[in-house]
């Protein structure tokens, strides 16, 4: 076997840290006549197959040539892109201690610093500790109120345009609006507004986004270059718009921490929020740490939340609306299950634990359009993968992974009839005993829960991740989506708006091969349209 270098040894350029190592060993590897030391397949194709913005499609492909694990090349970088609920749950779960975040902490840090995503295993562990709690039961009831609350603004915008001649609304971007005005309100306490009206603030907020996705799919990271943030008027502008938003941070935090009313985790969890003037995360954490928590680190948890629980749920929200189009019977069920249970009303928890079929809709939207599509691993000590439905594997120290979500989640041996959307899926129970190790999924496992997770597939499905950096946001972004489509749902009907057919007029149906379609699929860290939801928006005739 190859000697591996280890961090920090002579040779190792500093700049680069991890990736000097692992593009080495990988250099190496494919182009020094060393044998490979992971014993995959090499993946090869056309680059363009994945350089798209449909990277995740490309990655399916080589997965049906190749299977699981597979090694994918750029240049002199390479992957190994793991397709097997076994193998994913050996990382995310058994094996966790042995992986870290790699390419995607060094891209996010500059952004998010030390929050809870980019964090390194240490930094995390002490946070997450004092993150979870803060998602505790009376806060989360409390939030489907305030979810209801800021979805009025929609709601009058949608009947405004109901109302006007020609009644086009582009979806995406209102789903967008509504899910920022979400985070804003129960992360910080801090109102965007952003349905109604456009803020120098709002601005950043999308200016880091788009930042953060653009880095995700560079493969050098040019930020780091000496005066580059200096000289490039892009990393100038982007640097600016992250100073204005970390300046609004640190204003809430001041003022969180002078507000700090001690209390112990006990008293805050039986907190009565309808009485509480400040109900945000924030002040949960102020509260219950005080003024003993570094504001550097409250930011860097609060760009995290921010970041990563906005876009996923817009994006949820703008593939159900565009699967429920395609699917009117089973818009039809959703719309008579919101008039049964919520009515007119605003919807509270109990109703949001009656609307289940609404709830699968969301959950098997999640199926097919994961957010993310793939998640991101490097490896931190040789480890062995178990081979599952696919072949046994040893990944070095410093290889990248790439778990394709994506992958499972439309792979007839665990979903039949994959591509098809199928609420009711996860109501009926399935097992292939040609998957050695492979639990099946049971759907008696999640009967109290809120959504089919990952224990009952036996991490055959992955909306949320799984193991011991599984979102924290989970049940918040369910219960989110279901306010949201219910509030919609129950007063709007909608239709594909046909002016955005493309010239050959292609099929709804072809959507996801195509990026030429009118919808069409793109990605950044979530699975975007390609070119906005365009709908055209009805009044329901309600009797
Ligand atoms: C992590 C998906 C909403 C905060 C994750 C991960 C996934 C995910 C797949 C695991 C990443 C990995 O293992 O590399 C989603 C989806 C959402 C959503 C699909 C909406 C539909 C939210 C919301 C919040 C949030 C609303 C916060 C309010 C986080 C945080 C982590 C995370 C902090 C990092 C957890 C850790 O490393 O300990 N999310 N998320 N997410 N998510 Fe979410």
């Amino acid at each position: 076997k190859l000697p591996i270098m280890k961090r920090g040894e002579p040779g190792e350029a500093i700049i680069f840290g991890d990736s000097a190592h692992v593009l080495r060993t990988n250099i190496e590897q494919i182009y020094g006549d060393y044998p490979s030391l992971d014993g995959c397949p090499l993946a090869e194709g056309e680059l363009g197959d994945i350089a798209d913005g449909t990277m995740f499609i490309g990655l399916q492909q080589y997965y049906k040539n190749y299977g699981s694990p597979y090694k994918l090349c750029f240049g002199p970088k390479s992957f190994l892109v793991v397709s097997d609920p076994v193998q994913a749950r050996h990382v995310l779960r058994e094996a966790n201690t042995d992986y870290d975040k790699g390419v995607l902490a060094e891209i996010l840090e500059p952004i998010m610093g030390k929050g809870l995503i980019p964090a390194d295993p240490e930094t995390w562990k002490v946070r997450r500790k004092q993150i979870v709690p803060a998602f505790h039961q009376a806060w989360l009831s409390y939030l489907v109120g305030l979810f209801g609350y800021c979805n009025e603004p929609l709601i009058k915008s949608l009947n405004d345009i109901a109302e006007s001649k020609d009644r086009k609304a582009e979806m995406e971007t209102y789903f967008c609006s509504v899910a920022l005005d979400i985070i804003g309100l129960s992360i910080f306490n801090y109102e965007f507004g952003s349905v109604t009206q456009e803020s120098p603030v709002i601005k950043a907020v999308y200016s880091a986004l788009v930042e953060a996705e653009h880095r995700s799919m560079t493969p050098a990271p040019y930020w780091d270059i000496p005066l580059a943030n200096q000289l490039v008027p892009r990393l100038r502008k982007f640097n600016s718009d992250l100073n204005l938003l970390n300046n609004v941070l640190d204003e809430l935090i001041d003022r969180a921490k002078q507000t700090r009313q001690v209390e112990d985790l006990e008293e805050l969890e039986q907190r009565n929020y309808e009485q509480v003037s400040d109900p945000s995360l924030l002040r949960f954490l102020v509260d219950m740490r005080g003024a003993d928590i570094d504001n550097k680190q409250l930011r860097d948890d609060l760009m995290t939340m921010l970041i990563a629980g906005h876009e996923t749920t817009a994006a949820v929200l703008t593939w159900a609306l565009f699967e429920l189009t395609r699917h009117p019977e089973c818009l039809k069920e959703a719309q008579a299950e919101i008039d049964r249970v919520v009515g007119d009303r605003t919807p509270t928890y109990d109703d949001i634990n009656q609307l289940k079929y609404l709830r699968l809709i969301i959950a098997e939207t999640l199926r097919l359009y994961p957010e993310p599509p793939l998640l991101i691993r490097r490896c931190r000590t040789e480890n062995n993968i178990p081979a599952g439905g696919g072949r046994e594997a040893t990944v070095i120290r410093g290889m990248d992974m790439f778990i394709a979500i994506y992958n499972i989640h439309r792979d007839e041996r665990f979903w039949p009839n994959p591509d098809q959307f199928d609420p009711m899926r996860f109501t009926r129970p399935y097992s292939n005993p040609d998957i050695p190790g492979w639990a099946g999924y049971d759907p008696t496992k999640w009967e109290n829960k809120l959504y089919p997770n990952e224990i009952a597939s036996d991490f055959a499905y992955l909306p949320f991740g799984g193991g011991a950096r599984k979102c924290v946001g989970d049940e918040f972004a369910v219960l989110e989506a279901t306010v949201t489509l219910a509030m919609v749902l129950r007063r709007f009907e909608f239709e594909f708006d046909s002016d955005y057919q493309t010239a050959d007029k292609c099929s709804i149906n072809d959507m996801p091969k195509r990026t030429d379609h009118p919808v069409g699929m793109r990605t950044g860290a979530t699975i975007h349209t390609r070119n906005g939801l365009h709908m055209l928006v009805k009044k329901r005739l309600l009797e």
